[in-house]
């Protein structure tokens, strides 16, 4: 190749490029006019019924007698169904099937659904659920995690995962702090609700318009309600207005349910959930009752350390054993652990099935690492930074997770060296020393935290993906690919991808809905993999395209296929330069196929989910983040004055959309931690069941100083364009939050005391936390 070329293939490509740089999110201009097409927004064929669900009042019972006479009798009803109108099987559990679609006897939870309304309206069919006549025969309900380990109540096996001699180590080590910490659980609070439009085919095949993250999942288990085979079941979603776990496997009820009434009534079938409906029947995020032990020397240096979690899996096991797995595997963070043992009990209680919440258990298991770092640095009078410094993992050595995977692309101690310097983490803690001394009544708390992640499903096989790309013949270019789009902007990430693969500019490329009957046995877009699966999918079916556009034009030029590059629309062949389309459409007059299939399975992939060993994770993603509130100690109000975060996405593919979830995750996981409350009465009855008494962050909760920074990096393993994913690992960052008010309340007792503060830190239990450390009980 002549120097003459390598240099124009070079400024071509630098300017061309279409990945690294930040076009908006493909519909954002539809999301500001309303005119983005949800699922309840496509237009209604005609006939089409509607469903409401009559839903359990007993947390834990035996069904004695239903009288549905009324029900059935009501304004606008055409039909209602029962368990025993299910032609195949009562189950949309995703790994075992204990998830009965309609209860079959029993009750497991205030708010199970019990019977399916089907009404001429959505209103009408709501007011008829309510005039069933249940007569019920209470049975023992456990309503905590903590009772339900107390009662030996579980939905799995319990996970157990020990390497080295950490009971000894404990016992010698010179300091030693044990203790127990509570986290709640969190709603997904998706602003589209749960939604399945489904209808009816001509040979008894069923089209289902499904808000879902997991389109296969929905297919198969909607097949198996149906007794039909699953090529008889399509599944469509070209967008959810939000997921974040909450339609991974949660979607399939109201999928299953309207398939099974638009088989029986034929007629196309409605189910929207109301809000109060979806947060009480819906599993969320699994709060966590953990006891912990930790054995450190003089420098705090982790020598020994012990925790068991005890999850609430909530009445069936869902998506609880992967959650509880990735728990487990993320206790370490970013530290290493010489002497361990973890332990995770999937505890079984009469509340709503728990399930995927962005993170996936991750959260929840590095959340009381922190904890204890920040315990271990008080314990000592040594900045709770420098004992995070010590214990990261090392480079060459010190470098082995507790599960056996080596970490190769360790970045934590730069990344978080860049951090502290770059927000004066040591001058801001002699500032807020300073301040402490001077107020009584205010008190100001600062946290450094760490996040290291896993991405990969833990699960080898789901870690694959299929696409398509279609050439039309004036150039403009189709992609469908397994991926769904939740508002994350995978969409428009694999456009991106395409439009550089075949040298085009993003207009010409366009994604379409995902669809069970384009690219089959897709993965759930879930675990952050989206577009690393879909992106590297995708861009192999472009590539195959642009191969054979590529031979095709040099054979015709008579040059090499080097000779031909593919940017900004044009095709260059030597000083020829000739617009895309016009290559396309003389390649498909010579009977080129102008449209391939591609297809990506993540390698090196292993994981012994009963030796809780392997290699489970392709590579890490890493961040850090600093935060400093100040409290109200008379009240228990605070505020988040500065947050600062620095966030490995390796070589983004799209920085504005990946800052944009650094910045959205935090804010959700801030929430988390300090306001969203999930709070069931003595009956089991959640009663935070609406916006009104469940608090999700607004924009007055945010920091005035935001900053959210990439990481300059790249993935060392050969991932899409070397970039890695983004949706989950910064959830983690505002584990700075909360332990800067932790160190808040730490001040009122002088930091003699360590906090006695659990998770979610509302006002309520930070003022409770206050007065326990300034009466030192
Ligand atoms: N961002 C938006 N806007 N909406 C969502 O529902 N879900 C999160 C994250 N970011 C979510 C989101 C979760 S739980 C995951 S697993 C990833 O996006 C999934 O998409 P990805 O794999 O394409 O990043
Ligand atoms: Mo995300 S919790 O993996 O859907």
């Amino acid at each position: 190749m002549s120097l003459h070329t390598d240099s124009l293939e070079h400024d071509l490509l630098h300017d061309a490029r279409q990945v690294g740089v930040s076009p908006y999110h493909e519909s954002a201009v539809l999301h500001l006019n309303g005119k983005a097409i949800y699922t309840d927004d496509i237009p209604e064929s005609q006939g089409t019924l509607h469903i409401a669900l009559g839903l359990s009042t007993q947390a834990h019972a035996n069904i004695l007698s239903m009288d549905l006479q009324p029900v059935k009798a009501a304004q606008g009803v055409v039909a209602v169904l029962t368990v025993a109108d299910v032609p195949g099987e009562n189950n949309c559990g995703p790994v075992l099937h204990d998830d009965p679609l309609l209860a079959d006897g029993v009750v497991h939870y205030v708010g199970q659904p019990i019977f399916a309304v089907i009404a001429t309206s959505h209103d009408l069919a709501r007011r008829a659920a309510r005039l069933a006549k249940i007569e019920y025969e209470a049975l023992p309900a456990i309503l905590t995690a903590k009772e339900a380990k107390a009662a030996g109540a579980s939905v799995l096996p319990p996970f157990n995962l020990v390497r080295g001699n950490p009971h000894e180590k404990l016992a010698s080590a010179p300091h030693r702090l044990q203790g127990t910490f509570e986290c709640g659980g969190q709603e997904q609070f998706y602003l589209e609700g749960q939604i399945s439009y489904a209808l009816p085919q001509d040979d008894g095949a069923v089209r289902i318009y499904c808000s879902t993250q997991h389109p296969t999942e929905m297919q198969m288990l909607a097949a198996r309600a149906l007794k039909v085979s699953t090529h008889k079941i399509e599944v469509t979603c070209r967008r959810m207005g939000g997921g974040f776990g909450g339609k991974e496997s949660q979607s399939a009820l109201y999928a299953c349910v309207a398939a099974i009434a638009a088989q029986k009534l034929h007629r196309p079938i409605k189910l929207r959930l109301d809000r109060e409906d979806d947060m009480t029947i819906t599993g969320k995020r699994h709060g966590v009752y953990y006891e912990w032990d930790i054995g450190f020397d003089n420098d705090g240096n982790i020598l020994g350390a012990y925790v068991d979690m005890a999850l609430n899996a909530g009445y069936s096991a869902d998506l609880s054993g992967p959650v509880a797995t990735r728990a487990v595997c993320h206790f370490d963070n970013a530290y290493y652990l010489e002497h361990v043992a973890i332990h995770a009990l999937c505890a079984r209680t009469n509340t709503q099935s728990n399930t995927a919440f962005r993170g996936f258990g991750g959260p929840q298991g590095a959340l009381v690492m922190e904890v204890i770092l920040d315990n271990i640095g008080r314990h000592l009078g040594i900045d709770p930074l420098l004992v995070r410094q010590r214990n990261f993992y090392g480079h060459e050595d010190r470098n082995l997770t507790p599960y056996g995977q080596v970490v190769k692309d360790n970045v934590i101690d730069t990344l978080v060296a860049q951090l502290s310097a770059d927000c004066r983490y040591h001058k801001r803690r002699q500032a807020v020393l300073e301040f402490n001394k001077r107020n009584t009544i205010l008190k100001k708390g600062l946290a450094l935290t760490p996040v290291k992640f896993g991405i990969s499903f833990n699960f080898p096989a789901f870690n694959q993906a299929g696409a398509l790309v279609h050439v039309y013949r004036d150039g403009s270019v189709l992609v469908n690919h397994g991926g769904t789009e939740m508002g994350q902007g995978l969409n428009t990430k694999v456009a991106q991808v395409v439009a550089h693969e075949l040298g085009l500019t993003l207009d010409q490329v366009r994604c379409t809905a995902t669809d069970t009957s384009k690219v089959a046995n897709t993965s759930a877009t879930a675990a952050s993999t989206g577009s690393d699966l879909n992106g590297m999918a995708a861009q192999d079916a472009a590539a195959q395209v642009r191969a054979r556009l590529t031979e095709f034009w040099a054979t015709l030029q008579q040059l090499q296929p080097e000779d031909i590059h593919f940017a900004k629309g044009m095709v260059y062949a030597g000083s020829l330069v000739t617009p895309f389309a016009e290559v396309v459409e003389q390649a498909y007059l010579q009977r080129v196929q102008l449209w391939s299939d591609g297809f990506y399975a993540t390698p090196g992939l292993h994981w012994d989910g009963v030796k809780m060993t392997g290699n489970p994770f392709y590579y890490f993603s890493y961040g850090a983040a600093v935060a400093e509130v100040v409290l109200d100690t008379l009240t228990g109000e605070w505020s988040l004055l500065a947050a600062d975060a620095l966030h490995d996405v390796g070589r983004s593919l799209n920085p504005a959309l990946d800052i944009g979830q650094v910045e959205g995750a935090f804010i959700q996981g801030m929430g988390w931690l300090t306001l969203e409350e999930l709070w069931w009465d003595k009956e089991g009855r959640l009663r935070t069941h609406a916006p009104s008494t469940y608090k999700i962050p607004a924009i007055r909760d945010c920091p005035e100083h935001f900053s959210v920074k990439l990481f300059d990096n790249q993935n060392v393993q050969p991932s899409i364009h070397r970039s890695k994913a983004v949706g989950e690992p910064p959830l983690l960052l505002p584990f700075c939050v909360f332990n800067a008010l932790r160190d808040a309340v730490a001040s009122t007792s002088n930091y003699t005391r360590q906090p006695t503060l659990n998770a979610p830190a509302t006002p309520e239990a930070i003022l409770a936390a206050v007065e326990r450390a300034q009466q030192g009980s």
